[in-house]
């Protein structure tokens, strides 16, 4: 492929961007010669690949530097498909009735002879299933089998929300990127395991937590084994290059910040650049904007990112687990 040098960190940009509205044709080629299509979802950006497509999905593995043993989302169209993939119990059929399609990934039983690749699940014997909004849900419907489609980023850095992140992370290692403008929520699904009549948070997301318990009408069990249950949720995640220094309440010289709400952070005036997730203090539209203005603010140099504080509720759970991930010690990658 060829490469164009566009300065420092930057990748190439060479793989070509098209129009979700005329993309579909394309795409399907693409997936059908067990090539790689960076698809628009309502979460974030997926770099995907026919799922039953064993050297479709080792590209992806490649493409993103993931480690073999953390398994991929199966993506479906509709419950027949869906119900193809997993066992269903009545638990995990409300959960898909009340979410589906939408922000919701269900960890179930894998059902024997399901049209995915053993790579998609590492070996488990569970998969990740999740029915996703708009333009990935159409060209999974024409494929006729489930996507495989991790986050559309390098391993172990912030997801994308639009094509141009996608274009900056990934150019040059896919076939093609569809364009859907901004992704609608901004984080990724959440993901509960349904087992034994419980429902166990894997990772909070764009589906409240407390919608998911008023469904259920349960509460949603949190891990307290300690052991990572979503293999891919290692502490940490989503790297930015500049330090993070979450619940700030001072801002001190030289620091980029992270604001959100309509009041500032004591010396916020000291700040090199300012981005507000919402001036309004509203979560989802400070979801839809975090992994952006990370970026964004991570591009301007700042040895430090302070973040003011972001309230726990609705969608306040899913954007305060990324920036603890964000902001954790590094693991190398
Ligand atoms: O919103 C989303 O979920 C996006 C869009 C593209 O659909 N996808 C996404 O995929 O975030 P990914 O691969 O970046 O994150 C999926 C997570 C990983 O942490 C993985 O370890 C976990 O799901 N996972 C997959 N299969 C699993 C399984 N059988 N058991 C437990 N965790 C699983
Ligand atoms: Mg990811």
């Amino acid at each position: 492929m060829r490469t164009r040098v566009l300065g420092d960190s930057k990748r190439s940009m060479e793989t070509r961007i098209i129009k979700a509205q005329s993309a579909l044709n394309e795409a399907l080629a693409v997936l059908e010669r067990g090539g790689l299509v960076a698809i628009p979802t309502e979460t974030v950006y997926g770099l995907s690949a026919d799922a039953s497509n064993g050297a479709g999905v080792a590209r992806i593995f490649e493409a993103k530097g993931r480690p073999r043993f953390n398994p991929l989302i199966a993506h479906v169209a509709n419950m027949n498909m869906a119900r193809q993939v997993a066992i269903f119990d009545p638990l995990s059929e409300k959960l898909a009735a009340a979410f589906w399609p939408g922000p919701l990934t269900l960890v179930l039983p894998l059902k024997p002879g399901a049209p995915v690749h053993d790579l998609l699940t590492a070996g488990l014997g569970t998969v990740a299933v999740r029915m996703p909004k708009g333009f990935a849900s159409e060209l999974i419907g024409r494929l006729g089998r489930p996507l495989a489609a991790p986050s559309a980023n390098t391993s172990g850095r912030i997801s994308a929300t639009t094509a141009q992140s996608v274009a900056r992370e990934l150019g040059g290692k896919v076939d093609l990127i569809v364009d859907g403008g901004q992704a609608a929520i901004g984080v990724e699904s959440t993901i509960v395991k349904v087992a034994d009549g419980n429902v166990l948070l894997l990772r909070p997301g764009g589906a409240a937590t407390r919608d998911i318990e008023r469904v259920i009408g349960m509460p949603v069990m949190r891990g307290t084994s300690g052991k990572v249950e979503a293999p891919g949720m290692l502490l940490s995640h989503y790297a930015p290059n500049a330090r993070m220094r979450l619940n700030a309440d001072t801002v001190n010289a030289g620091e980029a910040l992270l604001a959100f709400g309509p009041r500032r952070a004591t010396g916020s005036e000291n700040a090199s650049s300012t981005l507000n997730l919402s001036d309004a203090g509203e979560l989802t539209v400070a979801a839809s904007n975090l992994f952006e203005y990370m970026r964004r603010l991570d591009a301007s140099g700042a040895a430090v990112i302070a973040v003011e504080p972001i309230p726990m509720d609705g969608l306040g759970e899913a954007i305060n687990d990324r920036l603890k991930r964000a902001a954790a010690p590094r693991d190398g990658d």
